[in-house]
């Protein structure tokens, strides 16, 4: 019998694939005596060199994760569409990235926002042959790859508990972590690591609910990132922090984790069955619970959210 669920907490559907688009048309970039007319579509294979897809990822890839690149001008949820591959047989390694999700998801049924153009939607197929209880690490995986791939990218980001990565002294999002894994009796069939990566989105075009939570690279640096070279650099790193899980060297990952969390340290609250708790965060266990301090002894978090006594 085989299970599908959120590696934290939730379920998740198989969706359809899509079309293509765009016309190239004439650009200009400099040659070697002046100005030449050139087509993009010559020099990169489509109008847009921003555009994350195969032809624009898959030169700067150097490893494993990343091939073969599946790339949608719009898509409902590149979750979705990859774990449809993923029960069809495709190989680890597959990627979905779309420039446009129409049903972006996060965490505990939350809609992630997806606007063209701008930011990266990018998930990856895992097929690690480990139990299910060592699958929750994989958010750490990602969650120290992904803050590694913003290091390059000119900005320093801290992990908030599970999964988020913050920024700045109002600790605003620029990244939010969806794993979802399928299983087949106690061990794990497949992991659908989903990233959402605010790159290049204006402060202003955050919508009211965002506004004050959410920022982007671009806005937090003023320098545009590229979409394919970020794309390309974040399943670098994923690769090689994933190589170190699957050899079961989960201790340095977590030392970079609680390096850089912005969770540790902190008061915290959270809900279970309707109630408030509160402590002060202590540590993350190597299976990735979060230990908390509270008046009634030490408590382990292992699922949901918790907020920052005094942030957000
Ligand atoms: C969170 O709530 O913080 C997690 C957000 C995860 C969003 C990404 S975008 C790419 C992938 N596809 C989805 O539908 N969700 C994830």
């Amino acid at each position: 019998m085989s299970e599908e669920r959120s590696v934290s907490e939730e379920g998740s559907g198989a969706g359809k694939g899509e079309l293509s688009r765009d016309q190239a048309k004439p650009e200009v970039f400099p040659g070697g005596g002046g100005i030449e007319w050139v087509s993009a579509e010559e020099t990169f294979g489509h109008s847009d060199p921003d555009r994350p897809d195969a032809a624009g990822v898959g030169p700067l890839l150097r490893g494993r994760l990343g091939f073969p690149i599946e790339f949608y001008p719009q898509l409902e949820s590149t979750n979705r569409t990859l774990s449809q591959r993923a029960l069809a047989g495709a190989p680890e390694g597959t990627t979905v990235i779309a420039d446009q999700q129409t049903g972006g998801r996060g965490r505990l049924s939350r809609a992630w926002f997806s606007p063209p153009g701008v930011n990266l939607y990018l998930s990856v197929l895992l097929r690690p042959d480990v139990i299910i209880s060592r699958a929750p690490l994989l958010n750490m995986v990602a969650a120290v790859a992904a803050r590694e791939a913003f290091r390059e990218h000119g900005i320093d980001v801290g992990i908030k508990w599970p999964n988020d990565l913050l920024t700045g002294g109002g600790l605003r999002k620029v990244a939010g972590i969806l794993a979802e894994m399928r299983s087949e009796g106690e061990r794990v069939s497949f992991v659908v690591l989903g990233v959402g990566f605010n790159l290049n989105m204006p402060q202003e075009a955050f919508p009211t609910e965002l506004a004050e939570t959410a920022t982007s690279v671009c806005a937090v640096t003023g320098q545009p990132v590229s979409r394919p070279g970020f794309a390309a650099c974040f399943l670098e790193r994923l690769e090689a922090w994933y190589d170190r899980y699957l050899a079961g060297e989960t201790s340095s990952m977590i030392a970079q984790w609680r390096a850089s969390s912005v969770t540790l340290g902190q008061e915290v609250r959270w809900e279970v069955a309707g109630a408030m708790r509160s402590g002060i965060a202590r540590d993350i266990d190597p299976d990735g619970s979060l230990v908390v301090q509270t008046a009634d002894g030490v408590q382990r978090v292992t699922a949901g959210d918790v907020h920052l006594v005094g942030q957000l």
